[in-house]
C-alpha cells in the first residue's frame, strides 16, 4: 500500500471532530480497496470522483492522493469548515493537489461524476449520470434499491455498481 495512506489516516485521526455521532471511513481499509479497483482496471486515475457526505474530507484526500480529480459534498457546516481547513493544510504541504468541497445537500445536486462514493448515508433516490460507478462502503449489509444499476464487483466492505439507465 502507498505509505502516504498511512500518514493520511494518522493525520485525520489526530484531527478528528466528534459531530452528531458520525463515524468516518478507515483510510487503511478503503485505500486497500481503491488500490484493488485500480489494479483491476475498474476505476482509473484522472477520473472525476465525489464523496457524497464528505465529512472531514478524508476520502476526498485519499482519492486525490491516488490520482483522482476528487471532490466532496457536505451539508454539516462544522464538518464542511473543518474539511476545508484540513485539506488546505495537506495541499500546502503538497501531500494532495487541487480539491473541491461544496457545502450542499447531495440529494439536491446533479451528480456529473465518473465515480460516486458514499459511506452509509445514501437515500433511496440518487441522481447519478448513466455510466458512472457508485461505490457503496458499509461495515454491515444495508438495503439499497439497485434497479437501474448493474452490480460490478464487491471487495470486502465495498460494493461497486454501474448506472445503466
Ligand atoms: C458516515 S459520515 C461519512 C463521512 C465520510 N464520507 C467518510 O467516509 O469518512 C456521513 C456524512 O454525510 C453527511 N451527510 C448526510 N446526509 C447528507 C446530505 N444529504 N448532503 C450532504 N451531506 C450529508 C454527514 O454530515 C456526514 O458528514
Amino acid at each position: 500500500m502507498n505509505p502516504r495512506i498511512h500518514l493520511l489516516q494518522e493525520y485525520f485521526t489526530q484531527n478528528e471532530l466528534s459531530v452528531d455521532n458520525y463515524i468516518f471511513s478507515s483510510l487503511m481499509d478503503l485505500g486497500d480497496l481503491f488500490e484493488k479497483l485500480i489494479s483491476n482496471g475498474i476505476i482509473k486515475e484522472g477520473q472525476s470522483f465525489v464523496d457524497l457526505g464528505s465529512g472531514d474530507g478524508r476520502v476526498v484526500a485519499l482519492a486525490n492522493l491516488l490520482g483522482f480529480n476528487a471532490s466532496g459534498i457536505e451539508l454539516n457546516d462544522q464538518l464542511y469548515k473543518h474539511s476545508i481547513k484540513l485539506l488546505s493544510s495537506l495541499k500546502e504541504k503538497k501531500i494532495i493537489g487541487n480539491f473541491s468541497i461544496q457545502k450542499a445537500d447531495f440529494t439536491q445536486v446533479e451528480l456529473e461524476y465518473d465515480i460516486v462514493f458514499n459511506f452509509l448515508t445514501l437515500p433511496d433516490e440518487i441522481k447519478v449520470k448513466k455510466g458512472s460507478l457508485l461505490l457503496l462502503y458499509s461495515l454491515f449489509p444495508y438495503e439499497f434499491d439497485s434497479s437501474g444499476f448493474e452490480e460490478i464487483v464487491q471487495f470486502g466492505n465495498l460494493r461497486v455498481l454501474k448506472r445503466i439507465v
